[in-house]
């Protein structure tokens, strides 16, 4: 028999604007072999992230870019076939930051142990991991939502978004999500239990704001900034709190569209405030706990965009930029 080979992608030119077929490149190797203290993972489903976008990207960010040449970096998950650390044995499920490849080595206190008999990896991928906790610790600690306030949401079909809103609503809080077609606004209201939806590719996100939001918006939970950001900033109400979670929408771009409306903040009394997950790393535990027990009793929906094959990486990543992810957005690797 053959040994396994290891197929990598792997950062091959910097984009301009959307990455294409030229941006990766795909490289074959050994399986490495764990040293002191790591594991070997192979892996089943890797995790598409939009933050994929910024990691490619040259210069200074909250974590430094991923180098030409380097295998790209994502968070994964999957089986221990080796290990050399005292806490995790062979057999036993990881994930982590393992890359767009088929193995990994890692440092066994750099992954966490997931347990697939409690919910499928590609969940543990999304509602219960990285997603998942954006949205929890996003939504109530700096969103701190009230029972009764009004909560928008943009990129609500999304993976972050879509457990925002679950979330808001479990809160008792009235909540509107911003989504692209008519497909992802009947989705989020029929299905997730949302009050109202807006499709931002059909339908004037300021007339649907003043419409589903008459007192004003309590919280902004914002995913995708530019132009949608300012519709929400003119339609917040006092004291409203604008959670910065991501600009999906211009992560593309060379020039990128700043709010213009952002003296809504003084008018209001309102904040802006952005966040990264990681920030959160001393209180996963607790986050973990509670989305733990929402998914288990049904509180909270989840849905995965599962996609076969590590070399459709390229394509598939591109996916979350044109909207067609129909949420959490995972590679099936093996
Ligand atoms: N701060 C943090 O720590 C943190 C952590 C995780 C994620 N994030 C951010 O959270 C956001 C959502 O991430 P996710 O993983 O949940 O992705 P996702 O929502 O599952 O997928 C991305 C979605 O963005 C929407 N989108 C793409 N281009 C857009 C545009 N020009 N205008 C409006 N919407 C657009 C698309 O939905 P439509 O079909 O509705 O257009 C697409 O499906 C991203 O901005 C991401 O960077 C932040």
């Amino acid at each position: 028999m053959t040994p396994p080979t290891n197929t990598c992608c792997r950062l091959a030119a910097r984009p301009e604007g959307m990455p294409t077929p030229d941006t990766w490149d795909f490289t074959e190797h050994d399986v490495p072999e764990p040293g002191d203290g790591e594991v070997l993972v192979k892996l089943s489903h890797i995790s598409l992230d939009p933050a994929m976008r910024g990691w490619i990207r040259e210069g200074h960010s909250y974590i430094p870019p991923v180098q030409v040449g380097e295998v790209m970096r994502a968070i994964a998950a999957g089986e221990v076939v080796a290990s050399n650390a005292e806490h995790i044995a062979v057999g036993d499920h990881v994930s982590g930051m393992l890359g767009v490849q088929q193995f990994a080595v890692a440092n066994g206190h750099a992954v966490q142990k997931i347990d697939p008999s409690v919910a499928p990896i590609p969940t543990w991928l999304g509602a219960l991991g990285m997603p998942g906790m954006t949205a929890y610790f996003g939504l109530l600690d700096i969103g701190d939502p009230k029972e009764g306030e009004t909560v928008v949401v943009s990129g609500a079909a999304g993976a972050v978004g879509s457990i925002v809103g679950q979330i808001a609503k479990l809160k008792g809080c009235r909540v509107v999500g911003i989504a692209g077609g008519p497909e992802k606004a009947r989705y989020v209201v029929e299905e997730l239990g949302f009050d109202a939806a807006i499709d931002y590719k059909n339908d004037d996100v300021a007339a649907g704001l003043r419409e589903h939001c008459p007192d004003g918006i309590d919280v902004y939970f914002d995913n995708v900034g530019g132009e949608i950001l300012d519709a929400a900033l003119a339609a917040l109400g006092r004291h409203a709190r604008v959670v910065i979670c991501g600009a999906i929408s211009q992560y593309n771009d060379s020039t990128f569209y700043g709010p213009k409306n952002y003296m809504a903040l003084l008018v209001q009394h309102a904040t802006m405030t952005g966040f990264v997950v990681s920030d959160y790393g001393a209180r996963i535990a607790e986050g973990a706990r509670e989305m733990g027990a929402w998914v288990a009793e049904g509180k909270i929906k989840t849905r995965e965009d599962v996609v076969e094959g590590i070399e459709a990486f390229p394509e598939t990543l591109n996916k979350l930029f044109t909207g067609e992810n129909q949420g959490k957005l995972v590679l099936h690797v093996g």
